[in-house]
């Protein structure tokens, strides 16, 4: 027997380029596990990022440094097994690619094998971009993110807008050039004036993505617990939030502790 199966026509670094060319906006959100995953994907999102947020998001830590390629692998690995059209880009975690080029390679190469994602995302300019080199000459996409780039918060100090001083601005926009030019397929670019952001994406033809960089660019990203509101503590004004799942979760557990309590759960219809 043959179950029917809905047919996607998945997304690939290639339809990101082409979308941005036909002046089609690109979607991406966050996802670090399988049922996450699987809403995400089947929304219709173009684009999964298995960020080092999950750092601060699932773990719980202050930034976004302690997590380590294992667990990055092991959260990609969930999300790929819940995809069946997005495109899943992973974050390469603090330390795995910043030292040389040929641990940064092992580190891509490890994602890529052993998590099944189809991308990775690397945070900086000039000075990883023999890294980059190297990951992209082993056939891996690469995507990159400039402007505040999160693994470096000790060096910036705080999670304040990037780039707003014209030095900043001008390196900025010479490495999203040199990006382009290694080969990345797209640019993230965090937390910049969105004028700034809007003269890179023209500058450019493969797709930025913006989060906090307003609307000028060819898509854009948010980390899904904060856009459903399931966090409650971070509220940045580039923020939308779509629901406010904090309070609603609250409130079920809440009932569900009360139900237990009272007795008045399991009913007998909830019981064998
Ligand atoms: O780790 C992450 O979630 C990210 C996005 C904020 C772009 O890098």
């Amino acid at each position: 027997m043959s179950v029917a199966k809905k047919e996607y026509k998945r997304i690939t670094v290639k339809s990101l380029v082409d979308m941005k060319a036909r002046g089609e906006k690109i979607s991406m959100l966050t996802a670090y596990d399988y049922t996450m995953a699987k809403i995400v994907d089947g929304s219709g999102v173009d684009v999964i990022l298995v960020g080092d947020s999950a750092s601060n998001v699932m773990a719980g830590h202050e930034t976004t440094l302690p997590i380590t390629l294992d667990q990055m692998i092991y959260h990609a690995s969930s999300v790929v097994r819940a995809i069946e059209r997005s495109l899943v880009v992973v974050d390469l975690p603090f330390g795995t690619y910043q030292s040389d080029p040929k641990e940064a390679l092992r580190s891509a190469i490890r994602i890529m094998k052993e998590s099944g994602g189809h991308a990775v995302k690397m945070e900086g300019g000039k000075e990883i971009k023999e890294s980059i080199k190297r990951i992209l000459n082993a056939g891996i996409p690469v995507m990159g993110h400039l402007g505040l780039t999160p693994q470096s918060i000790y060096k910036f100090g705080t999670y304040t807008v990037r780039a707003k001083e014209e030095q900043e601005a001008l390196q900025l926009k010479e490495d999203a050039l040199m990006l382009e030019r290694a080969g990345c397929f797209a640019i993230v670019l965090e937390k910049i004036p969105a004028k700034l952001a809007e003269e890179v994406a023209k500058s450019v033809s493969i797709p930025i993505i913006g989060i906090g960089a307003g609307n000028g660019v060819d898509g854009q990203v948010l980390v899904t617990h904060d856009m459903i509101g399931m966090t409650h503590e971070f509220n940045p004004r580039f923020l939308r939030r779509y629901m406010n799942l904090y309070e609603d979760m609250t409130k079920a557990c809440s009932q569900y502790k009360d139900d237990v309590k009272s007795g008045d759960f399991p009913s007998d219809n909830e019981q064998y």
